[in-house]
């Protein structure tokens, strides 16, 4: 049972996995995984604002997928310009604002220019904070925002700042607090290794188009039950030391 001052996760980061298995489990071929998975993303972003998550991260194409055969990148790339541009509009109604993190300079321009239409029309929304991540990779941002800083040795608080800028993030997000991986896999797989020191770890065998507001809903309940404690005490209530 949640204690009764629960802290609902502020920040929940989802590596969506196994659309592949998913397909490949019904004779079907990989893209049917990812277009499924597509729904899995709808119902995961309906759920989120009822648990109280104000920012939702998902990981929708890392930058070692370009590694994959080039038609099922090519198939990714348009399923991703085809969900922000029919996504849009029912974003900005329900409040979700939308920004993609990542590099842009090696996406089809089509999809850079969805990115940015999407962002845009999204801006006033203050119910959730959706952040898709493509072309993602936490240790080249970790390294781009280095080169940023080079000549002053940051704090804590603006390295991450500077982070946020060299994803195209715009302002800093709050700490992940809880990251949930599906298909069984236990890895980060170069997901906002910076952001998440102290996230909660949640995993599930369910594969990612098969994952809907029960799983959230089951994430969150075990996120309740943890004990956070930044490295004091059982009860110790001291916010984390800033770096010197
Ligand atoms: C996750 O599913 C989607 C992306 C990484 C783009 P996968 O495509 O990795 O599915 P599996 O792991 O092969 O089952
Ligand atoms: C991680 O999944 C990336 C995304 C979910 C977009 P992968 O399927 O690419 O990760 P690995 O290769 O199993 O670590
Ligand atoms: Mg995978």
């Amino acid at each position: 049972m949640p204690g009764p001052d629960a802290e609902p996760p502020r920040h929940v980061a989802i590596i969506m996995d196994g659309n592949g298995r998913w397909a490949e489990r019904r004779g079907l071929p990989r893209a049917a995984g990812h277009v499924a998975g597509v729904e899995a993303v709808r119902r995961v972003v309906r759920a989120a604002p009822t648990h109280g998550i104000g920012t939702l991260t998902l990981y929708a194409f890392s930058s070692d997928n370009w590694r994959r055969p080039e038609p099922e990148v090519r198939m990714l790339m348009s399923l991703l310009r085809a969900y922000l541009r029919d996504e849009c509009a029912a974003c900005a109604r329900s409040g979700v604002r939308l920004r993609v993190i990542g590099r842009r300079d090696r996406l089809p321009v089509a999809l850079a220019e969805a990115i940015e239409q999407a962002e845009t029309a999204t801006a006033g929304g203050d119910c959730l904070e959706l952040r898709v991540a493509i072309d993602y990779s936490a240790r080249d941002a970790i390294l781009r925002a280095a080169t940023l800083l080079r000549d002053t040795p940051p704090t804590r608080e603006q390295f991450g700042a500077a982070l946020a800028a060299s994803t195209h993030a715009g302002a800093c997000a709050p700490d992940v607090d809880l990251v949930v991986r599906t298909a069984g896999e236990q890895r980060l797989s170069d997901f906002l290794l910076w952001e998440s020191a102290y996230a909660e770890l949640w995993f599930t065998r369910t594969l990612w188009p098969d994952f809907g507001a029960a799983h959230l809903a089951a994430a969150v309940r075990a996120f309740e039950r943890r004990e956070r404690r930044y490295g004091a005490l059982p009860g110790g209530t001291q916010p984390l030391a800033e770096s010197a």
